[in-house]
């Protein structure tokens, strides 16, 4: 979707000490939220600080097709006129989202308890990974769905038109999931509970609330523990301006490239620090990083603050235990680059959702770790780096690190590129537009030596 600006092969040279300060673009699961919130208040909704990258833009597409205007300004706002909670037309034709699990799993919540019959498909790794689940709480609330084996993309959703209020404990600490419920319980009448044992990033909460539905949530608090969340459905959502935090996700490659440069300073502005977001942050710092967050406040009902780190060249290895996964989990490849190049070992527990994200991130952080001279052990839902103590040696000449079409995995290694001795190429760099459109620029402007070989003009 869009014009890919960085298709094909990216080399990452190692780099001299990097310097900036810069906002990454805005967070992921904000945007989706942001816009499908707009699409079912009523009345128009402003967001600022939009990701317009290929994933947000597949769920801006999809709302549409239900129904939704949504227009993106010259100003940079973009402006929704939503339907109404239940007011989702049928779609014409079948919802593509991408490479997009969270816009995927999020609609499918929607559509659940609005009477439309939808279907939605998405791309290779999309329709690989699973929905049951999604699907399961969601039949419980009355929607059927026909799915591929396994439950999985492409499926037809059969929304119903009588939802039942339900009581749910997720089974996988997933915030798409509990997401997908609290969507679906907007248009139920009645109390939905969503029971979670372990915290999940909880924006949509958040941005229901900005919203004006009164969602209640027992227990929790402090981003580690569990809780209980609820909401009345059929309330009054009214469309309202909403500003979008710089992405905490996005923000780890900066920050881990400049840890890594010696003599590095950079400050990265406006970056979400949500709890439940900032566990790669909480392990940074117990691995010796020296790195301030500083001038706290919040934006759009998030909190934000302005990050700056400085590259003092020393990282120590440390055990992450698995309670911080979910806080950490779309950072543990850019970890696993910081720990190859820490003094002892890492060890990253309690990986397993890691196996069924865009890739098995467990075994292609560990097959480019390899390739790169790093010793690295891969278990089930486990990862044991050996730092190097300094920069890896790297792939040889004629090595590339295989990205298998994940973004993250493609960033990472670049990442390593400029801290390692010798530069890393990774085999294709189109999937970074997904969620970190103007990577490589905004990298190199940092001092980072990156160089796209067949970059569109
Ligand atoms: C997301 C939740 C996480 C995360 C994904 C975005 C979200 O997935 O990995 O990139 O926006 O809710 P899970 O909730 O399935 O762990």
């Amino acid at each position: 979707m869009g014009q890919r600006g960085e298709v094909g092969a990216i080399t990452s040279a190692p780099a001299e000490a990097l310097a900036g300060d810069i906002r990454v673009p805005g967070d992921k699961s904000i945007s989706h939220r942001a816009l499908i919130c707009g699409a079912v208040a009523v009345g128009e909704t402003a967001v600022s600080g939009l990701l317009a990258s290929d994933d947000v833009l597949r769920t801006a597409a999809a709302l549409r097709a239900l129904g939704a205007e949504i227009e993106p300004g010259g100003d940079g706002v973009w402006r929704i006129w939503g339907r109404g909670i239940g007011g989702l037309v049928e779609p014409e034709a079948v919802l593509d989202m991408g490479n997009s699990g969270t816009g995927a799993r999020l609609l499918m919540g929607l559509l659940a308890t609005h009477p439309l019959t939808s279907f939605l498909t998405g791309d290779a790794s999309l329709c690989r990974r699973p929905m049951a689940r999604v699907v399961a709480p969601l039949e419980r609330m009355g929607a059927n769905f026909l799915t591929r084996d396994g439950g999985r993309l492409p499926m037809a959703v059969l929304g119903t038109d009588e939802p039942l209020a339900v009581e749910v404990r997720l089974e996988v600490p997933s915030a798409q999931v509990k997401s997908a419920i609290l969507l679906a319980a907007l248009n139920t009448p009645g109390r939905t509970t969503v029971i979670e044992p372990v915290a999940t990033r909880d924006h949509t909460e958040r941005l229901l609330a900005q919203f004006g539905v009164e969602v209640a949530v027992e227990g929790g608090g402090d981003g580690n523990q569990g809780a209980a969340i609820s909401l009345v459905g059929q309330p009054e959502m009214t469309g309202r301006q909403v500003g979008v935090a710089a992405d905490p996700s996005s923000a780890a490659f900066p920050t881990v490239a400049a840890l890594l440069v010696p003599g590095s300073d950079v400050v990265l502005r406006e970056t979400g620090v949500n709890p439940t977001r900032i566990g790669l942050y909480e392990t940074l710092l117990e691995m010796g990083a020296t790195l301030e967050i500083r001038g706290r406040r919040e934006l759009g009902g998030e909190p934000v603050a302005d990050i700056a780190i400085h590259g003092a060249g020393r990282l120590e290895g440390v055990r992450v235990p698995a309670e911080r996964a979910p806080r950490m989990i779309d950072e543990y490849p850019v970890l696993a680059v910081a720990a190859a190049c820490a003094r002892g070992t890492t060890r990253l527990e309690g990986l397993a959702e890691l196996r069924v994200k865009e890739s098995d991130r467990i075994a292609a952080v560990a097959e480019g770790l390899a390739r790169c001279g790093v010793e690295v052990e891969a278990g089930e839902d486990y990862l044991v780096v050996d730092g190097c103590a300094g920069p890896p040696p790297g792939p040889g000449p004629d090595e590339v690190i295989a990205t298998h079409m994940d973004h993250r995995i493609a960033m990472a290694f670049l990442v390593l590129g400029a801290a390692a001795a010798r530069p890393v190429t990774i085999d294709d760099g189109a999937m970074i537009d997904t969620s970190f459109p103007g990577f490589v620029g905004l990298m190199n402007g940092l001092g980072c030596r990156l160089e796209a070989a067949g970059a569109v003009p």
